[in-house]
C-alpha cells in the first residue's frame, strides 16, 4: 500500500475548539480518522500527522522526497509567508512526487493576508475551502 504523507502545519492540532464557526466542529484526531479512512478505501495508507515547528515540516517534506511519497499539506499560517517551506515545497514537487496543498477554509474569502499563498506555484493542485473534504478530494487525486 503506497504511503501518503499528510502534513498539517501551526494551530491544527487545535481543531475542534478553535474558531468552529470557519474550521468546523471535527477535531483533530477526527479528522485524523476521516483521512486514514478515505485513505484506505482509495488503496492508500494516510501518515496522518500535525506540527506546529517550521523546521519539523520541511524535515517531514524531506522524508517524503526521500521515501517517495506523495505529500497532502495543509501549511496553515505558514501557507502565506514561509519561504523555507515553500523551497521544501519544490523538492517535493521537481522529485516527480505529488504535492497537494489543502485548506479547510477558504483563504480567499477571509483577510488579506490569507489571500497570498507561497507554497501553490511550487504545488501540484490547491484544494480550499470544503473542510475535511478538501483532504478526501486531494486523496482521490493522488490515487
Ligand atoms: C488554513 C488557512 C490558513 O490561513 C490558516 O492560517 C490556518 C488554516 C485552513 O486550513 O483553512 O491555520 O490553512
Amino acid at each position: 500500500m503506497a504511503k501518503i504523507l499528510v502534513l498539517n502545519g501551526p494551530n491544527l492540532g487545535r481543531l475542534g475548539s478553535r474558531e468552529p464557526d470557519i474550521y468546523g466542529s471535527m477535531n483533530y484526531n477526527e479528522l485524523g480518522a476521516f483521512v486514514r479512512e478515505v485513505a484506505a478505501k482509495l488503496g492508500l495508507e494516510a501518515d496522518f500527522r500535525q506540527t506546529n515547528s517550521e523546521a519539523e515540516l520541511i524535515s517531514w517534506l524531506y522524508e517524503a522526497v526521500d521515501g517517495g511519497s506523495h505529500v497532502v499539506l495543509n501549511p496553515a499560517a505558514f501557507t502565506h509567508y514561509s519561504y523555507a517551506l515553500r523551497d521544501a515545497a519544490a523538492l517535493v514537487s521537481k522529485a516527480g512526487l505529488k504535492l497537494i496543498e489543502v485548506h479547510l477554509s477558504n483563504p480567499h474569502a477571509r483577510e488579506e493576508f490569507r489571500h497570498n499563498s507561497v507554497i501553490s506555484g511550487v504545488a501540484t493542485g490547491v484544494i480550499a475551502g470544503l473542510g475535511a473534504r478538501s483532504y478526501e478530494l486531494a486523496l482521490q487525486a493522488i490515487a
